[in-house]
């Protein structure tokens, strides 16, 4: 059934587990997520990104996930926009059927300019006022997103800044994270720790200097009450990139967010990780890996059916390593 994130976030919390949130284009994402979900009995969060709307269709979106819905009237889930823009995005959600939204006002309505403390509480706060007007769920973003390696913001994905920053404008300020929260009324927050969006998060594996899960400690324990959301959390699984290079890919080398240091982050407070890149991985190093071992093969269903299971399988580790098991 359709429910509010604050309700699955607010049961995260009180039994310290973390609950991945997987964005979905199409049908196969949607699949995938729900059988793992459903072997596991983890709650569900279906994020689609404008990119997602777009690419899908409004209609199709929407669809997609009263079908997740009818087909799992068991488990528990919730309809998520990820990174809207401006109000107007998140209202659109809203109108769609969505029981939760994020207004990402960290970055201006072009979606590159740094912006102002200021205006980031005006636009989140109006997003919450018409949002808890219909007990709709509203995540909001303080800081920026970007690698402590290149000090450099997160534009991997088209929607970020490759302004070079330092350590402190980048990372979220707990005590204006504070402010943040009392001012906006919002209930999930996503913070800024060095992770960034997109395959081409470090150059190895990253420790303590270039990311910031300590800091994950410190906000939360300003804010107990406010759900904190970890971005850019795809581990990059090293086995992916091989399959990927091996079967005709080109991929540079690569490293991603630890699962041990999402785990850290869960312990610390984190209750909503943001997932994208894995399955973009899994299901490319299936598809590629198929196609390659059967070149006779044509029909889109036989090579759509190994990159589903390879995302399901994705998805199923990452609920068991979250602690979702039997939550939902
Ligand atoms: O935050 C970005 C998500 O990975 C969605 O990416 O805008 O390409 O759909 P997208
Ligand atoms: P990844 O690119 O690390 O999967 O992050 C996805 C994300 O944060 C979506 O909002
Ligand atoms: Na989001
Ligand atoms: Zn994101």
């Amino acid at each position: 059934a359709l429910v509010s994130m604050r309700e699955l976030l607010d049961h995260a919390a009180v039994n310290g587990y973390g609950i991945p949130a997987f964005n979905v284009n199409n049908l196969e994402q949607v699949q995938a997520v729900m059988s793992a979900a459903d072997e596991v009995g983890a709650p569900v969060i279906l994020q689609a990104s404008a990119g997602a709307r777009k690419y899908a269709g409004e209609p199709f979106i929407k669809h997609l996930i009263q079908a997740a819905i009818e087909s799992y009237p068991h488990i528990p889930l919730v309809m998520h926009q990820d990174h809207g823009q401006n109000p107007g995005v998140c209202q659109g959600a809203i109108n769609l059927g969505f029981s939760s939204v994020m207004m990402d006002g960290s970055l201006e309505g072009d979606g590159k300019t740094i912006a102002s403390f200021e205006y980031n509480v005006d636009v989140t706060r109006k997003v919450v006022d018409m949002a808890h007007a219909v007990g709709v769920t509203v995540e909001g973003e303080l800081g920026c997103l970007g690698s402590l390696e290149t000090m450099k913001g997160d534009k991997e994905d088209g929607h970020g800044t490759d302004a070079t920053m330092t350590r402190e404008q980048m990372l979220t300020n707990p005590e204006q994270a504070a402010e943040f929260v009392k001012r906006t009324q919002l209930d999930a927050l996503a913070i800024a720790i060095g992770t960034s969006h997109g395959a081409y998060k470090f150059s190895r594996q990253p420790t303590g200097d270039i990311l910031a899960i300590d800091r994950v400690m410190e906000i939360h324990a300003r804010l107990p009450n406010t759900h904190l959301v970890m971005h850019g959390s795809s581990s990059v699984p090293q086995a992916y990139l091989a399959t990927i290079n091996q079967y005709g890919g080109k991929m540079k080398e690569t490293y991603g967010v630890p699962v041990a240091e999402i785990q850290k982050a869960i312990q610390y407070g984190v209750r909503k990780i943001n997932i994208d890149t894995d399955i973009r991985l899994a299901m490319t190093a299936a598809v590629r890996q198929f196609l390659f071992e059967n070149p006779d093969k044509f029909d889109a269903r036989d090579w759509l059916k190994p990159a589903r299971e390879a995302a399901k399988q994705l998805c199923k580790q990452r609920y068991l390593e979250f602690g979702c098991e039997g939550q939902a």
